[in-house]
């Protein structure tokens, strides 16, 4: 699967753009704030409907502008291709369409079209609290596990019951009634999360033995409460902690993915490049799970890698993105860089980002900006 030609009208600084695109690496480099991000947040907001940084829609919109609209051309292999748009304006309204169909939810098109972003800060995916982290492994369970979605909406809505009538301070037995469901919910998102992790963690282990031979990465899964008891015990022995506090304390909302080396903190033992080298065996070795499990690999957005990972971490990750025969879409600010980084795949493309217009290098007419 891979865009085969995209459109962007009026997202952020990117008022009309025409992109022809190839299903290998796509390079864009451009100096600073010229509309490099905004266009793999283009990309990234088509298959999950989101922006990356918790944005507000309407932010994202060009300014002056009534609406976005980003539509593109998938190939899905065997000849097969969809159609898929989204369009957001500024009254709040959500058109999202697949083959000129209008869809009821972005799950449609985040299920062709699965990308991963990796980011300048991305780091933070270890550095910043178990948040980040479960919201990585739960990206995972939701490409790859069709019951998660469901799974996970049940729980956050019992969750957010159950929260209210802590701050309710309601009595003990109303209490217990909510905590039933919510500890079945719970339990039934935990086992998901541990088939998915069964899978997830050899690839992981084996990702980071390629990229960080030198150092021995453990990881463990902490599930959110007491290993030794049900979810239901753990929320029943702890009622009264839990009515201090106002909110649920147990369950697989606080479950994290912590990583270790030598049993200390990779924050405190490793440096910030080592850091991002992990985030990014993390986001490759998710990659290549979705490819195992949809046959089909996601497209990775990958932003300004060339300022953030040195020569030979570089190399290492295109021969990982290649190996995986994802389209990739990277951004930097010098030519020279990322020429480099496709200097030998076959079919790359390389554009030129400034004031918000994309043009192909090489002056081929398959990419328009339009006024
Ligand atoms: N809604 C918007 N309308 C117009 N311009 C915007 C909007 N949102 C962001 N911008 C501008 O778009 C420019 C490009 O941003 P960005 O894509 O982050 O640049 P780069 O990644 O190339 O450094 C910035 O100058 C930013 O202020
Ligand atoms: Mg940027």
């Amino acid at each position: 699967m891979y865009i085969q030609n995209i459109k962007i009208d009026d997202f952020r600084n990117n008022s009309c753009t025409i992109l022809n695109v190839t299903g290998t690496f796509n390079t864009f480099y451009g100096e600073n704030a010229s509309g490099k991000t905004s266009l793999l947040e283009a990309i990234n907001y088509l298959s999950t409907g989101k922006s990356l940084n918790g944005a507000s829609n309407e932010s994202l919109i060009r300014k002056n502008a009534a609406a976005f609209n980003i539509v593109a051309e998938i190939n899905l292999g065997e000849k097969n291709q969809a159609f898929v748009g989204i369009r957001r304006s500024m009254d709040g309204s959500l058109e999202i369409k697949l083959d000129g169909e209008r869809m009821r939810s972005i799950n449609a098109i985040a299920e062709l079209l699965p990308t991963i972003f990796i980011g300048p800060d991305c780091h933070k995916l270890l550095t910043d609290g178990p948040k980040e982290r479960r919201r990585f492994l739960d990206w995972g369970l939701y490409y790859t596990f069709p019951q998660f979605y469901p799974q996970w909406r049940q729980y956050q809505k019992l969750l957010s019951q159950r929260n209210a009538a802590l701050k309710d301070n309601v009595s003990r037995e109303t209490l217990s009634s909510w905590s039933v469901g919510l500890a079945q919910a719970g339990e039934q998102l935990h086992l998901m999360r541990l088939a998915y992790l069964n899978r997830f963690l050899p690839i992981l282990r084996n990702t980071l033995n390629r990229l960080l031979p030198d150092i021995k990465i453990e990881e463990k899964y902490q599930k959110g409460w007491d290993t030794e008891n049900s979810l239901l015990e753990s929320l029943t022995r702890n009622t009264t902690k839990e009515l201090q506090v106002g909110h649920t304390l147990y369950g697989p909302h606080r479950s994290d993915l912590a990583l270790t080396v030598d049993n200390l903190s990779i924050t405190e033992f490793l440096s910030q490049g080592q850091q991002k080298l992990i985030s990014y065996a993390m986001k490759l070795a998710q990659g290549e799970d979705v490819k195992i499990t949809k046959k089909s690999a996601p497209i990775y957005l990958i932003d300004d890698m060339p300022s953030e990972l040195d020569k030979n971490n570089q190399f290492l990750i295109a021969q990982a993105l290649i190996a995986l025969n994802s389209q990739v879409f990277i951004t930097g600010i010098h030519k020279e860089d990322v020429e480099k980084l496709v200097d030998k795949i076959k079919d790359s493309k390389m554009f030129h980002v400034k004031h918000g217009e994309i043009t192909m290098e090489e002056g081929a007419a398959v990419c328009e900006t339009c006024v």
